[in-house]
This record gives structure tokens, sequence and C-alpha cells, in this order.
């Protein structure tokens, strides 16, 4: 993973950085006030969701179906606040990405409970491990690009993986069979499961040699979404809670600018899950065939 300093000159070089990021780079952003910022507030709301609790704990006081629904309701009213959305609009000023040139999808935040606190439940999306997969495998879009951040402390067997000596590496996988349109449907009606959202490795044997995510909350990685990566089970005794969007250059899909694709399949592309960030527009009607 390469770190990078967010000097004045780099917060101009949005395309660099991006043609490093096709060709497989993971980039840490490190010293942002944008993202320190996001941090903050992203800590005064899950305080304010949880109150008395604190939000690293709640596995310990709710009972799991009273906190799956207070954890969905906190994810509901993250990506809908004001505030919220202009700190990362100030992070990816700052970063250089013009508004009018990005799509960007829902701003996410992501409970992983203890296992040993799920025990038998049900693991609806948002409160539960994603398992392996690109998400280029759903979005069929090459110029996409994920950022994850913390919001509170990792460890080694609290956050998730990538799987960089894969990025060449075609996998077997379900992206043929993927229908967006329905998934999207049954996350509207809250019925999807963690199957439903993304299509999965078919070969289990072949997610070896996961490389643990451990970057200090107030930094932000930047990596192609035709990257591998994937939870790990949470064996200690925190919830994780984590940041995540993904961010797309609406002229280098267009242009056909973006990672190699080595093996998705989906017979879709899905720009309904972006709006350009300078008004909203659905990136439905923006990208080309
Ligand atoms: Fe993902």
């Amino acid at each position: 993973m390469r770190e990078v300093q967010v000097s004045g000159r780099e917060r101009q070089g949005a395309d660099a950085f991006h043609r490093l990021l096709y060709d497989g780079e993971i980039l840490c952003f490190r010293s942002m006030p944008e993202m320190v910022e996001i941090v903050e507030q992203t800590r005064e709301h899950l305080q304010a969701q949880f109150h008395p609790h604190d939000p690293r704990q709640i596995h310990l006081h709710l009972e799991h179906d009273v906190l799956v629904d207070r954890c969905a309701a906190a994810r509901r009213e993250y990506m809908r606040s004001p505030i919220i959305v202009r700190a990362w609009q100030s992070l990816f000023g700052a970063l250089g990405m013009k508004p009018a040139d990005y799509g960007l999808d829902r701003l996410v935040i992501r409970f992983h409970i203890p296992e040993s606190a799920r025990g038998d439940q049900p693991a609806p999306p948002g409160t539960a491990m994603v398992p392996f997969h690109r998400d280029t495998w759903g979005s069929n879009l090459y110029a996409q690009i994920n950022w994850w951040a913390p919001v509170y402390e990792l460890a080694p067997d609290r956050t998730f993986a990538m799987y960089p000596h894969l990025w060449s590496t075609p996998l077997p996988n379900s992206s043929a069979d993927f229908d967006i349109d329905r998934t999207i449907t049954k996350r509207r009606q809250g019925q999807a499961s963690r199957k439903d959202m993304v299509p999965q490795l078919t070969d289990l044997s072949l997610a070896t040699d996961p490389h643990p995510v451990l970057i200090a909350p107030g930094e932000v990685i930047a990596f192609s979404s035709q990257h591998a990566h994937g939870g790990l089970p949470n064996t200690t005794d925190q919830t994780r809670i984590s940041l995540e969007t993904r961010s797309i250059c609406i002229a280098h899909e267009n242009s056909g600018f973006g990672a190699p694709n080595v093996d998705g399949q989906a017979p879709q592309r899905a720009p309904r899950l972006f709006k350009r960030m300078s008004d909203g527009v659905s990136l439905t009607a923006l990208l080309t065939e």
C-alpha cells in the first residue's frame, strides 16, 4: 500500500492518482483535516444515535433485533445528513475531484459486531462480515473507486482485508447471474441478504493470504473496485465501525479508461448506484453505452 501525504500540488492531481488506482495501487491518504473532520462528525452522529452507550459496545447492551434496527436507522440518518454530505464533499474537493466530474455512491456506515455476540442470529447487511468479492463483479464499472476509513481503532482481528496478489488473477464467480435491479429492489424492501448484495466467489479455497487493513482513524484508503477484498471475522470484544463509499470519474468511464476487467461477467452496468456530486443527477443519464 502506498502512503500519500496530500500537499498543495497533489490536491490538483486527481487524474494522476486515478491513474495509479486503475493500475492496482492501493493509496492511503494521511494528514487530511477533511478526513479528520469526517471522523469527528461521524462519532458525534453515532454518540447521538446510541446514547448512552459507547457505539463500540452496543452489542453488549442491545438485543440483537433492536441492535439491527438501530444500526439500520443510524445508517439511514448518516447518508441523509447535510453535515456529513458536506464533510465528504470537502474531502473529495481537497483531493482535486471536481463535483461536476464525479459520481458518488451512498455514504455508508458499516457495523461489524463481534461474531461471538451474533451467534446464530441472522446477519443483515450493514451489521456483519461482508464476504470476499470484487465490487466490479456487481457494478461492471471499471473506473469505479472504493473509499474506506475506520471510525475507531482497528485491530488485526477487527478489520477487513485486501487481496492485492489477486489483482490480475481470474477468479470463478457468480457475476454472470447478477441482476442489479433485483438487488436494489430487495435492498429497498429490506429483504436483501449479504449474498444478494454482490456476486460471490464460487471457489472459496482461492481466497488465500488476506492482507488486513490497519490504518488509523483520520486516514482513508482508496482502491480500484476491481481489487478483491472482504471482511475478516471480528473476534474481538468491540464492534467495528467503518465508513465507505464509491466514486466514479464520469469522463473516464465514458472513454473506457479504468481498471482491467479480468473476470467480471455481469450482464449490465450499475450506473444507477451513483449520483453526480454537483447536482445529484443519476449516472444512468450521464454514462454512454
Ligand atoms: Fe466491496
